[in-house]
């Protein structure tokens, strides 16, 4: 039986030892250990033999057992760690190698023009307002100077939705909505950026969706200098320090009197150019006194507030601002065309 164990130890630990993987180890330990293994047969066959042998099989027995046990753990803890070798061989990056670049998005250059504008004005001390986009009439026309049927609302073509909801055509309803809130007090300095539709064919210089940023300002002792002034601020800022301002009287159903404001021309500084249609002056926004009436029908007491109000169009500054001949490239997206503009 000596012998019987010693074949047995010596065969399993060369299996052991010439086991590829953890499946073939565990397999050698299936066969050895196991309770159908002959290591157990020998221990069974142990009742035949006599006293005194009985306790040296049996611990031979268990020392054999335990050889070919810690050889396998052994040789299971060797295949793991050469596993875990292989994997971290494989798996190696070269931290050196430079990175992929990311592309990074830009802004599109309208809100590129928004945002500078919203920021001048905000140093200014207004504030943001907004409101929606499908409005009623009251507020896009009625508070505004333009009750039912008065011609100036063809100035304006408009996209109803019922026969009192529409698309508004201009962001001073936003303006009659926080004039109304206002609940008669003043003073109210806001700017109302958004989205405006009117029924125009689209074309280079026309779209049927466009974007405003209006300005309101109301409080006592408002004159017309002050918009004047506001006006040179904000043309200088967007076309550069050495621009002038023009007004030319114009009209506006909710501004008296009204103007439409020029800037000196900033490709060929007035001396001419095709820009400035050889006059030396863009038409870059309108703009007037808020009318008594609106100002009245938004509860303000128009002996004592007085205010101004513009209408610049974004689009239209961009495209003086980066030279852009084509209203649809705003709203096409071609990422050619999107990708060109840094904000200033
Ligand atoms: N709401 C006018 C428009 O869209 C612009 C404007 C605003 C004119 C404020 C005067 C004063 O045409």
């Amino acid at each position: 039986m000596k012998e019987r164990l010693q074949e047995l130890k010596e065969e399993a630990l060369g299996k052991v030892e010439s086991a590829q993987n953890l499946k073939e180890v565990n397999d050698v330990r299936v066969a050895y250990l196991g309770k159908k293994g002959p290591i157990t047969e020998v221990l069974r066959g142990m009742g035949k033999l006599s006293a005194e042998e009985r306790p040296v099989i049996g611990s031979l027995a268990n020392e054999v057992r335990e050889e070919i046990a810690s050889q396998i753990a052994a040789k299971q803890a060797r295949l793991e760690e050469e596993e875990v070798e292989r994997q971290l061989a494989s798996e190696t990056i070269d931290v050196t190698l430079p990175g992929r670049p990311v592309k990074t998005g830009n802004h599109h250059p309208l809100t590129a023009v928004i945002e500078e504008m919203e920021d001048l004005f905000l140093g200014m001390g207004y504030s943001i307002a907004e409101g929606p986009e499908v409005e009623k009439d009251y507020y896009n026309f009625e508070a505004l100077n333009l009750p039912k049927g008065h011609p100036a609302r063809d100035m304006q073509d408009t996209f109803y939705i019922t026969e009192d909801t529409l698309l508004r055509t201009h962001t001073s309803s936003v303006q009659a909505r926080t004039m109304v809130a206002c609940e008669g007090e003043g003073p109210v300095k806001i700017i109302c950026p958004g989205k405006v539709y009117r029924r125009d064919n689209d074309d280079a210089t026309h779209s049927h969706q466009f974007t405003q940023i209006e300005g309101l300002v109301v409080d006592k002792d408002i004159r017309m200098s002050d918009l004047k002034g506001t006006l040179e601020v904000f043309a200088k800022k967007m076309f550069g320090e050495e621009r002038e301002i023009r007004l030319r009287p114009s009209f506006f159903p909710f501004t008296e009197p009204s103007v439409e404001v020029d800037v000196s021309c900033f490709k060929c500084s007035g001396k001419g150019c095709n820009v400035c249609k050889t006059t030396g002056w863009i038409e870059i926004l309108g703009a007037g006194m808020v009318h008594p009436n609106v100002l009245e029908m938004a509860g303000f007491d128009s002996k004592e507030y007085q205010g101004f109000a513009f209408g610049i169009g974004a689009e239209r500054i961009a495209m003086l601002r980066y030279g852009i001949e084509d209203i649809r490239e705003f709203y096409t997206n071609d990422v050619r065309f999107t990708t060109q503009f840094k904000r200033a």
